[in-house]
C-alpha cells in the first residue's frame, strides 16, 4: 500500500468505530429474487416498481444501489479486469465516468486539502472539485513549472494533483514523465482521468501513463467505459483502502441506481476483442489523418486521436462546421464554454472504422473548407 494513501485506511477506521462502514454484496436479480451465493431471497430493495426490467431481453436490471441490491456478480470480475489492467490493488465501477470524477474526488478530498488542477481538465473534474471542500488552485495547462512553484506555496498541506492523460478538447498528452516526478518529489496524490487514453494508447492499451513509462507513479486512476471500449459506465482504480473509501464516502456511486449489468458483460466482452488489433489500425488512421492535414497546411499540435482543427472565431467555426457536413463530413464545431472564447474549434476523433478512401475524401474535404474559410 501506498504510504501517501494510508490516510484513507484511517478514514475508514472512523467510519468503523461508529458503525457505518458499507460493503458490497455481490448477487444475482432474477424477477421478485435476489440470490447470494446459492441462496434466493425475496427482494425487497428493487426500485424496479413495474417490474418492467424482466422485459429486456436476455438480462436483467437492477433498479436499484450497489449497496442495495443491484450489485450482479458480475462487477466483481469486471473490476478485477480493471485493476489488473491499470496494475492496482482494486477498482470499482459508476454508472459513468463523469459520475467516477465526481465520487472518487469528491470522496478523497477534504478541508485543508490543496487540488491542483490542470487549467483544461474536463467539466467532471471541475464540478468535482466544487463539490468538495478542499481548495482548488489551478495550474497553467500541462505547464510542469508552474505546478511546481504551485505546489510550493502550499507545503505541509495535502496535495493532489489532477489531469486528463489526453485532453479531450485538445488531444495532447498530458507531461506525465515531468507531472509524477514532482508530485513524487512534493509527496502529492497523483489522479489521472484516463477517459480518452484508456485502452487506446500504450503497450495493451494500458492507457497514457504507460505510454509514457510511469504507471506506477500514478496513484488514482479515473475513466470511462464508453470511449476506448466503445461500452458504457466509469470506473476508479487504485489501492484497496481508496475504493473502499469510494464505496463508503463517494455519493455518485452510493445514491444511484447500479450499471445494468448487461452493460457490465458488454465491457467484459468488450476488452478481449481483438483489441490490440484495433489499436493498431487506430494508430495508422491518426497517422494519416495528421500527416495529411498537416501536408494540406493545416498545424497540428496533437499527436492522438483527438484532433482539433483550431478555427478562433465562433461563426466561422458553425459555418466551417456545416460546410463540412454538406460534403458529407461529421465533426462537431466545440465553442464556449467547452474551450476558451475565440478559441473555436473542429474537434475531429479518428476512430478504427475509417478507411483509406474515407480519410483521403475528408481530407479533399478540409482542404476545401480550409480555403475557404481562409484558414489555409
Ligand atoms: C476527460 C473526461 N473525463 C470524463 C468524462 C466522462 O466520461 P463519461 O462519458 O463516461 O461520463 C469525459 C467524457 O467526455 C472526458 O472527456
Amino acid at each position: 500500500m501506498k504510504h501517501k494513501l494510508k490516510f484513507a485506511d484511517h478514514i475508514l477506521a472512523e467510519i468503523r468505530k461508529e458503525n457505518l462502514y458499507r460493503q458490497l454484496r455481490y448477487g444475482k436479480v432474477h424477477g421478485p429474487f435476489i440470490t447470494f451465493n446459492s441462496k434466493s431471497l425475496v427482494n425487497f430493495c428493487s426500485n424496479d416498481y413495474l417490474g418492467l426490467s424482466g422485459v429486456v431481453p436476455q438480462s436483467q436490471l437492477q433498479s436499484s444501489s450497489r449497496l442495495v441490491s443491484g450489485n450482479d456478480v458480475s462487477f466483481k470480475k469486471l473490476e478485477g479486469t480493471l485493476a489488473k489492467h491499470k496494475s492496482q490493488e482494486s477498482s470499482l465501477i459508476f454508472p459513468t465516468g463523469y459520475m467516477a470524477n465526481l465520487g472518487t474526488i469528491s470522496a478523497l478530498t477534504q478541508k485543508g486539502d490543496i487540488i491542483l488542477s490542470d487549467e483544461l481538465n474536463h467539466a467532471s473534474i471541475i464540478e468535482a472539485c466544487r463539490l468538495g471542500t478542499a481548495k482548488t488552485v489551478i495550474y497553467k495547462h500541462n505547464n510542469a513549472e508552474d505546478l511546481e512553484k504551485k505546489l510550493r506555496k502550499h507545503d505541509g498541506a495535502r496535495k493532489f494533483i489532477i489531469t486528463e492523460g489526453i485532453f479531450s478538447m485538445d488531444g495532447d498528452f498530458a507531461a506525465l514523465g515531468q507531472i509524477s516526478e514532482i508530485s513524487g518529489k512534493h509527496g502529492a496524490i497523483l489522479v489521472l482521468d484516463d477517459a480518452h487514453g484508456d485502452f487506446t494508447v500504450g503497450p495493451d492499451g494500458r492507457g497514457s501513463a504507460s505510454h509514457f513509462g510511469v504507471e506506477k507513479k500514478i496513484d488514482v486512476y479515473t475513466s470511462s467505459l464508453s470511449k476506448g471500449l466503445g461500452a458504457f459506465g466509469g470506473y476508479v482504480a487504485s489501492d484497496d483502502s481508496v475504493i473502499q473509501l469510494c464505496i463508503n464516502r463517494a455519493r455518485s456511486f452510493i445514491y444511484t441506481s447500479a450499471l445494468p449489468s448487461f452493460l457490465v458483460d458488454l465491457a467484459l466482452n468488450r476488452i478481449g476483442q481483438d483489441r490490440e488489433k484495433r489499436q493498431k489500425k487506430l494508430q495508422q488512421n491518426v497517422s494519416m489523418l495528421s500527416c495529411g492535414l498537416e501536408r494540406i497546411g493545416y498545424q497540428i499540435n496533437s499527436e492522438t486521436h483527438i484532433i482539433p482543427i483550431i478555427i478562433g472565431n465562433e461563426k466561422t467555426a458553425l459555418e466551417f462546421g456545416r460546410y463540412l457536413y454538406d460534403n458529407g463530413i461529421f465533426a462537431q464545431p466545440i465553442r464556449y464554454p467547452t474551450v476558451a472564447k475565440n478559441s473555436a474549434r473542429i474537434r475531429v476523433s479518428v476512430t478504427a472504422w475509417l478507411t483509406k478512401t474515407q480519410i483521403q475524401t475528408a481530407l479533399r474535404v478540409f482542404e476545401k473548407a480550409g480555403k475557404k474559410f481562409g484558414i489555409l
